[in-house]
Parts: C-alpha cells; sequence; structure tokens
C-alpha cells in the first residue's frame, strides 16, 4: 500500500534517487548524458532537498513523498506563483512504479495544500516537450495545453522546449 505524506529529514536520500532515476528514465533519448547531469547535479543533490524539505512556505510547500513500506517511489512538490494560482514544479517516481496511480496521489497531496492552506483556483505545470511519460499524465487529469517556451540553459547545446498546461481547480 503506498501512502503519501509531507517528507522528512530521513526521505532524502530516497527523494534523491527517485528524483535522480525518474530524470534519467524521462530524458535519456531526449537531452545529453551532460545536460542531465548537469541538471541531476543543481537540482537532486541531498544537501538541496534537505533544504527544501525543511522549508516550507506558499512558494514552496515542500516536498511530498510517496512511500511503499517506508521506501520512498515517488516525490513531488509545488507552490503558488500569484495569490490564487498554484504551480506544480516537481514530480518524480521509481521508473519501476510507473502506471500504478502514485503519480496521481502525489498530485493530489500537492492540490489539496495549494487549495485548503494556500487558495489556489487554478494551477500550472511545464511539461518538457517529447515527454511522452508526463504530458499524457497531466491531460489525463485535466490539465489543458497553453503554450510553449524555450528553457535557456548557459551549459547545453540541448534544445529545450517547455509546454506550459493549466487547469481549473
Ligand atoms: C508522470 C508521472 C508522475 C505519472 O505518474 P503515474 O503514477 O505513472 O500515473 P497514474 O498511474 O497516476 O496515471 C494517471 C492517469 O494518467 C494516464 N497516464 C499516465 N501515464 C501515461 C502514459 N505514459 N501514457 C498514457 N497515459 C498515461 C493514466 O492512463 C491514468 O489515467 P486514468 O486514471 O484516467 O486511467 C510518472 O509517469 C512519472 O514519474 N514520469 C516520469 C517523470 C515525469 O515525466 N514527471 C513529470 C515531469 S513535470
Amino acid at each position: 500500500m503506498v501512502f503519501i505524506q509531507k517528507a522528512q529529514p530521513e526521505h532524502v536520500k530516497g527523494i534523491a534517487r527517485v528524483c535522480t532515476e525518474g530524470y534519467w528514465a524521462t530524458y535519456d533519448e531526449m537531452y545529453s548524458a551532460e545536460y542531465i547531469n548537469a541538471v541531476i547535479k543543481e537540482f537532486y543533490n541531498e544537501q538541496r532537498i534537505l533544504k527544501e524539505v525543511e522549508s516550507s512556505s506558499r512558494e514552496w510547500g515542500g516536498y511530498f513523498v510517496a512511500l511503499d513500506n517506508g521506501e520512498v517511489v515517488g516525490a513531488g512538490g509545488g507552490g503558488m506563483i500569484s495569490e490564487k494560482v498554484g504551480e506544480i514544479f516537481v514530480l518524480y517516481l521509481d521508473p519501476d512504479r510507473l502506471g500504478e496511480g502514485v503519480g496521481t496521489k502525489l498530485l493530489e497531496a500537492i492540490t489539496r495544500q495549494q487549495k485548503e492552506e494556500f487558495g489556489a483556483q487554478e494551477q500550472w505545470v511545464s511539461v518538457a516537450k517529447g515527454n511522452e511519460k508526463g504530458i499524457p499524465f497531466y491531460e489525463a487529469r485535466e490539465f489543458i495545453y497553453q503554450s510553449e517556451r524555450p528553457v535557456y540553459r548557459s551549459n547545453a547545446d540541448d534544445k529545450i522546449i517547455s509546454l506550459r498546461y493549466w487547469r481549473k481547480l
């Protein structure tokens, strides 16, 4: 049985693991190894995740984890980008655990926080163009495509386009 809860410091290693493995599994075919390693090093290192687990505000509501028998099998989080508008900033699963409803449970937990604690009435998410795991998931959860925008990274040649999706809550 998979349970969702706010992440604690003891979950930091598991969050780093699912984000790193999830990132590789999602983008291996799309981006250079150099780019993937740079993103993982910047965002999914344990020091940064610990800080992000310990901080919670409107702008960053903290990490949520999906736990199976105490093991982290998914992680995600978001925050408010304006008065009544929330955004999902990160959502990754253990690549062996896709399609079991764990992503939906994490999305629901983050969404409940944004609605109940922060008054969100709508929600955004950015998904990389070509991410054939993320796009069908958000579309199944009633996000609607709005626009695309380039993602600029100084250290890579990868031309990365991010798709903006939106839904009413
Ligand atoms: C996106 C992700 C979090 C979805 O989590 P998940 O647990 O696999 O998704 P769920 O099992 O909750 O699926 C929910 C719905 O999305 C649909 N769906 C999910 N993945 C899909 C896919 N690859 N193709 C088609 N439909 C898909 C399911 O059919 C389901 O719809 P239903 O309940 O109406 O039948 C997960 O696939 C993942 O971690 N992907 C890699 C990382 C990523 O892309 N993250 C998002 C970047 S912001």
